[in-house]
């Protein structure tokens, strides 16, 4: 495992998915989409800033020729806690008519960010639409909104690491760990 400094280690409760683990998923995600779209055309569409390793780790796990893009969606502020609200500032530029489209995010919390992204993108017809999330946190729903495919299921836990932030840091840790604020 990488050394990681003593600044990021003391917030760190435990580790709950190694570089190990979290690749091994991924190469067998990355297989399933390869197999699935083969021969369509498909567009992976990724939800910065939170899947930005996630989506570099699986563009690379998918064998097929594919189209990249990304949308910005803000629905957590600063700390631990959803204020509620789901704003886009970022857009893809496609159009998305001719693609299959797979989301990719990092995590599904209260549901509400995918809900809203989902909505927005099947008003634009593409060919079909599922949503691949790293995590899924299922207690903590407050839409209703399921993934299509999710690689890790976890408790209520409050994880960063591998593109997840607390407060804009740990997005660099190389494994995915429980946070806590003591
Ligand atoms: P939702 O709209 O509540 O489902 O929240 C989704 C977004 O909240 C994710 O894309 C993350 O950016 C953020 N989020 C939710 N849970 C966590 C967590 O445990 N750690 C870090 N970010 C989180
Ligand atoms: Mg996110």
């Amino acid at each position: 495992m990488s050394a990681v400094h003593s600044d990021m280690k003391s917030n760190i409760k435990r580790v709950l998915f190694t570089e190990q683990e979290i690749k091994e998923k991924i190469a067998e995600t990355g297989r399933e989409i390869s197999e699935k779209y083969d021969g369509k055309p498909l567009l992976l569409v990724s939800i910065l800033n939170g899947a930005f390793i996630f989506m570099a780790d699986l563009c690379r796990a998918v064998t097929i020729p594919c189209e990249i893009a990304f949308m910005c969606a803000k629905s957590y502020y600063a700390g631990t806690e959803s204020c509620g609200e789901v704003t886009i500032t970022k857009d893809i530029a496609q159009d998305i008519s001719g693609f299959h489209v797979v989301i990719v995010e990092d995590i599904i919390d209260t549901g509400r960010t995918l809900a809203a992204i989902v909505e927005l993108l099947k008003k634009r017809s593409p060919l079909s639409l599922e949503v691949v999330t790293l995590l899924d946190k299922p207690s903590r729903r407050v839409v209703d909104f399921n993934a299509d495919k999710a690689l890790f299921t976890i408790p209520d836990y409050f994880v960063v690491g591998y593109g997840l932030d607390c407060g804009e840091k740990y997005r660099n840790l190389p494994y995915i760990a429980e946070y806590s604020a003591e």
